[in-house]
């Protein structure tokens, strides 16, 4: 309970904003184009971080146990150093995601970052305690090491699990959405070049003209659910796209697919039809 109330109150901790906030606009500064989206993850479909991070706790997790055995110092120093290199990429992928969370989850995902910094440096002195033949202290450092990383770890549960972060906030939605056709309103109030809002209960849906069709998909954004309805249409790559107005997350209008992060998921997509100059809705 305790551990649970401590992190809570990391979440309330308005004084990390006086690094949080810099910190962000420096990242979104730094990291742009196609390799922000890179390690977004949108060539994945899915955030990136989670997925390098099974590198250094692997190459960490094999090397204490290693460490714990007789005759295996080298292994353990091999491992030691693959984990602490896989850690750099993960590290990069974590601060572009952070970068771009709310201001909640900044404060919480500020304490992991530190964290696992601490047990990246414990590590890079493990590696080099071995290196120079102190395996003693080299075993000492990585111990310690991954006491830093276990809190980091703990935190990013917190984050994933707790607040949300990075997980599709739309998917959801589809879940509250009726079987079969749903009327969503007069064909004419459908104007180019303008989405429509409308709703299925409490779920917002976005209707935009295409051509001689309509597309519809779920009007929250899957990054941060942003109000898509007051994003910007513009062409990426001759596609109509749609621009989230929070932090950017492009989706195009056909299929739903993200262009660009920071969300990673593709934003759901409903079919979408005009009967009798109605437009009508379904699960896709
Ligand atoms: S809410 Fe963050 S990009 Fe849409």
């Amino acid at each position: 309970m305790a551990l649970r109330t401590m992190v809570e109150r990391l979440e309330m901790a308005g004084w990390l904003d006086r690094v949080g906030e810099p910190l962000g606009r420096g990242v979104q500064a730094l990291l742009r184009g196609r390799v922000r989206d890179a390690l977004h993850g949108v060539w994945l479909g899915h955030p990136l971080h989670p997925a390098l991070v099974q590198v250094p706790v692997g190459a960490w997790l094999s090397a204490a146990v290693l460490d714990a055995l007789p005759g295996t110092q080298r292994a353990a120093m091999v491992l030691t150093g693959v984990g602490t290199a896989g850690a750099v990429p993960a590290a990069l992928a974590g601060l572009n995601d952070w970068a771009s969370l709310s201001r909640e989850q900044r404060r919480t995902g500020l304490v992991h970052a530190c964290a696992n910094l601490v047990a990246v440096g414990l590590y890079a002195g493990s590696l080099v305690a071995r290196l120079t033949g102190d395996h003693r202290l080299g075993r000492r450092l990585a111990y310690a090491g991954m006491a830093g990383a276990s809190i980091g770890a703990y935190l990013g549960g917190h984050l994933s699990y707790r607040q949300a972060a990075a997980v599709n906030q739309a998917e959801a939605f589809l879940r509250q959405i009726p079987e079969g056709w749903q009327d969503l309103g007069a064909q004419e109030a459908l104007t180019d070049g303008k989405p429509l809002r409308a709703r299925i209960g409490e779920v917002p849906v976005l209707v935009t003209r295409t051509g001689d069709g309509v597309t519809a998909m779920i009007g929250n954004c899957g990054h941060q659910t942003g109000p898509l309805a007051d994003g910007e249409l513009v062409s990426v790559d001759g596609e109509d796209c749609l621009v989230c107005p929070w932090h950017g997350s492009t989706f195009r209008l056909a299929d739903g697919a993200v262009v660009h992060g920071p969300a990673a998921s593709d934003q759901p997509l409903l079919r979408a039809r005009v009967v009798g100059g109605r437009i009508q809705v379904s699960l896709p």
